[in-house]
This record gives C-alpha cells, structure tokens and sequence, in this order.
C-alpha cells in the first residue's frame, strides 16, 4: 500500500496534485503538509493535512515515521524571480530540504522520491530552440542552480544508494486553484485574471518573450505517469524535459482576445525579463515521450478556452 507525504502541498502544485493523488490511492494514504501558509478549509478537510518546516530534518523524519509514509512528493522550493530577491533564502530552502529528503529516503529506504525541476537549469549559453535533455546547464538564477544540483544530487543517489528519485523539468506552469508564487512565468497566471475581471493587464515581460509552458492538468498527469514508470525502461531520472506549448505575452494576449474581446494589455519589462532572456524558447522532450509515453493534452487554444471558462465561474 502507497502511503505518500506531499511536502509544499499548499503551493501551486501541491494544491490541485494533492487531489488527485488521493483520488488514486485513497485520502487516507496521502498526507498534506505545509510551511506557513493556512490550506483553505476544504483542503484541510479532504484528507490528512499537517504543518511542517521542510528544513527541518529531524521534523520531516518525525512526519515519515509517523505516518509510514514510502513516497515523497517533494514540492517545496522558491522559485526564480522570489529567489533572486533573496538568494541566500533561496539557496537556503532548496538544497537543505531536498538534500534532507534524499538522505531520509536512503536512511528509511524509501521506495519513490518525486522532485520536480524546471526549465530554469537552462542559462543563457543553452541552446534556446527545441532544447536538448543534455545540453548545458549552467543557469544565471540562484533557482536554476539548485534545480541542477537537485537534479545531480537525485541521480547520484539513484547510482550510489539506490534511492529512486525522479523528476521532470517543467516549463511555466498554467493553473486556475492556487496562484504560484515568485516565478517569472506567473504573469501567464495573473493575465487570466485580469482579462476575466474585464480589467487591463500590464505585463512584466515584453511582448515577443516567448518561453515554454503547459497547462496544469498536463503537469499532473506528467508527474503522475513518472512515478508509475517502469525504473527498468529509464534512462534519465531526475532530469527529464517536459514540453507542452510555447508563446510569447502578446499570442497569449491575441488568444486570450479571441475569446473575451475587448481584453486589453501593456507592457513594463522588469527584473524577470533578465531571467526569462536566459531560459529556451520551445523544448524537445523527446525523451519522456521515449522512456515513459509522455504526451500532453492541451495546446494553447485548448488551455486558454478552459481557464477562462473554470475562472469566470469563480470570479462571478
Ligand atoms: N515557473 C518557474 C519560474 O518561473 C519555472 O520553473 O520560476
């Protein structure tokens, strides 16, 4: 029996894969945790939901023990534009956390360890077009280079221990349940809201920006499908590209206007078009595709439809 701990469970991802993977292996068998931030009410009552400091591994352990927990789905990270407002912190959370984790899992001898990574190991000398899996990695923000030193340190553990962590390096991640929080991609977030409040959007990244990104029900699915895969048929673990769709601010804004007209939209570059400058343009996740059948569902048109679609019923 799966008994699985969810660590960063109230942030973007957590909140819509907590769902899901209690849907899969029963609410009993899932446990929430979380660091500050409050879960709304029915979160907090749709399965076990604890608070806990991801840093602290005496803590995690405690919460392991606990709950005889065998899998981790390890979610709690700063992402790249919080983190270059405080690196240390940044540097501080991604690495003592995950490092935490893995040492737990070979200590405990856990079967799974989910990590996501992020197109954020890609600097500005990786090729930018149809990015490779192997390419360089050598990222300008203090993000990217703990998601390459995750992504290392997981199959070093993977060769040396035995500890089966895996991961997938996800593009911008596109979501209408909880906001995310600090990326250089949320503002593909943000828009929707604003174009469903009939309100006009100033965008922090310039028009021709484009960068990869994908619609949360995908990322689910590809985390989910990893954890499922059969270890014998992966070549990679860790560090798997993960691609969907790719647009600019101003074909999203065009999208978003094909379906609410009258949405309008400007631009004020800041900080993050520094970052988003030094990320790939599309990726080849032809890897996934290989190893464990990855393909998403949604493009662009599909993706925009929904959110507009789940966001005006709420907002109403
Ligand atoms: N969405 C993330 C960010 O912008 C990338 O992983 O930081």
């Amino acid at each position: 029996m799966k008994k699985i701990l969810v660590i960063g469970a109230t942030g973007q991802i957590g909140t819509e894969l907590v769902p899901e993977l209690r849907k899969k292996y029963g609410k009993e068998n899932v446990v929430a945790t979380g660091h500050k931030k409050k879960p709304d009410e029915e979160f907090k009552n749709s399965g076990p939901f604890e608070f806990l400091e991801a840093t602290d591994k005496r803590a995690v352990e405690k919460m392991v023990e606990a709950h005889g927990i065998d899998t981790i789905y390890h979610l709690a990270s700063i992402l790249s534009a919080a983190g270059e407002k405080n690196p240390q912190a940044a540097y501080f959370v991604n690495n003592t956390a995950l490092y935490n984790v893995l040492e737990i899992a070979r200590e405990k001898k856990l079967e799974r360890i989910m990590v996501p990574s992020s197109i954020a190991v890609f600097g500005p000398e990786t090729p930018r077009n149809n990015t490779p899996n192997e390419t360089v990695l050598k990222p300008t923000t203090m993000y990217g280079i703990s998601k390459v030193h995750g992504e290392l340190l997981g199959n070093y553990y993977f060769h040396k221990f035995g500890v089966d962590m895996r991961g997938v390096r996800y593009p911008g991640i596109i979501s209408n349940v909880a906001p995310p929080g600090g990326g250089t991609t949320d503002y593909a977030v943000d828009i929707f809201y604003y174009a469903v409040r009939g309100e006009p959007y100033t965008c922090f990244l310039k028009p021709d920006s484009t960068l990869p990104m994908m619609y949360m029900p995908d990322a689910l699915k590809a985390i989910m499908q990893l954890a499922d895969a059969d270890v014998k048929k992966l070549k990679h673990h860790t560090d798997f590209n993960l691609a969907a769709f790719s647009f600019s601010p101003a074909e999203l804004a065009a999208a978003i206007q094909e379906e609410l007209p009258g949405f309008k939209i400007e631009y004020k570059p800041d900080f993050r078009q520094a970052i988003a400058d030094s990320w790939p343009r599309s990726i080849d996740d032809s890897c996934a595709r290989e190893e464990w059948g990855w393909k998403p569902d949604y493009d662009l048109k599909g993706m925009v439809k929904d959110m507009i679609e789940k966001l005006s019923a709420r907002l109403k």
